[in-house]
């Protein structure tokens, strides 16, 4: 089991898209272990985003995650990085493929609506740094054996 850190950033938030974005992560058999709605700082954003520091469009992205609330979620399932990256679809929604979330809900890669952890140290540091210890859920899910042959 794999987990991933998911944030539906505040343009996704603000246009209502929270529902649809959780439902294709539940649809998928994906499990939520963590979540919650912040309004990030702009300390929690830099250490956030800290890999993109001084590059040209770091500025507009701390405006931007700081802009309004956020939803942060923790995902598990096989592979979930990998998987929840697929489902996000490319940086830019107007390279994204039609079936992903920025390719069906976006057209700005300024406005993108969601952040997935791209890697397994990544996703490690952006839950530690979200979530610590006391914000996972560890609970049992009685549909898992009907999404996985082997439950865990
Ligand atoms: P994220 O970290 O938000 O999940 O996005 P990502 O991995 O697909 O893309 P990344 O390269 O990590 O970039 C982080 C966010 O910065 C904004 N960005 N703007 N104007 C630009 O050229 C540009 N490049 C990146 C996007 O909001 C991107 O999601
Ligand atoms: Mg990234």
């Amino acid at each position: 089991m794999e987990r991933t850190f998911v944030m539906i950033k505040p343009d996704g938030v603000q246009r209502g898209l929270i529902g649809e974005i959780i439902t294709r992560m539940e649809r998928r058999g994906l499990k939520i272990i963590g979540m919650k709605m912040v309004y990030v700082t702009e300390e929690l954003a830099r250490r956030h985003y800290a890999v993109h520091e001084g590059k040209p469009f770091f500025p507009g992205l701390i405006d931007y995650i700081t802009s309004g609330p956020v939803v942060a979620m923790v995902v598990e399932g096989p592979q979930a990085i990998r998987v929840v990256r697929d489902m996000v679809g490319a940086t830019d929604p107007l390279k994204a493929a039609a079936g992903t979330i920025r390719g069906d809900y976006g057209l700005d890669i300024g406005r993108n609506l969601i952040h997935a952890s791209d890697g397994e140290d990544t996703a490690r540091f952006e839950i530690d740094l979200w979530f610590g210890r006391e914000g996972i859920i560890t609970w049992k899910r009685d549909v898992d054996r009907w999404i996985l042959e082997k439950v865990e």
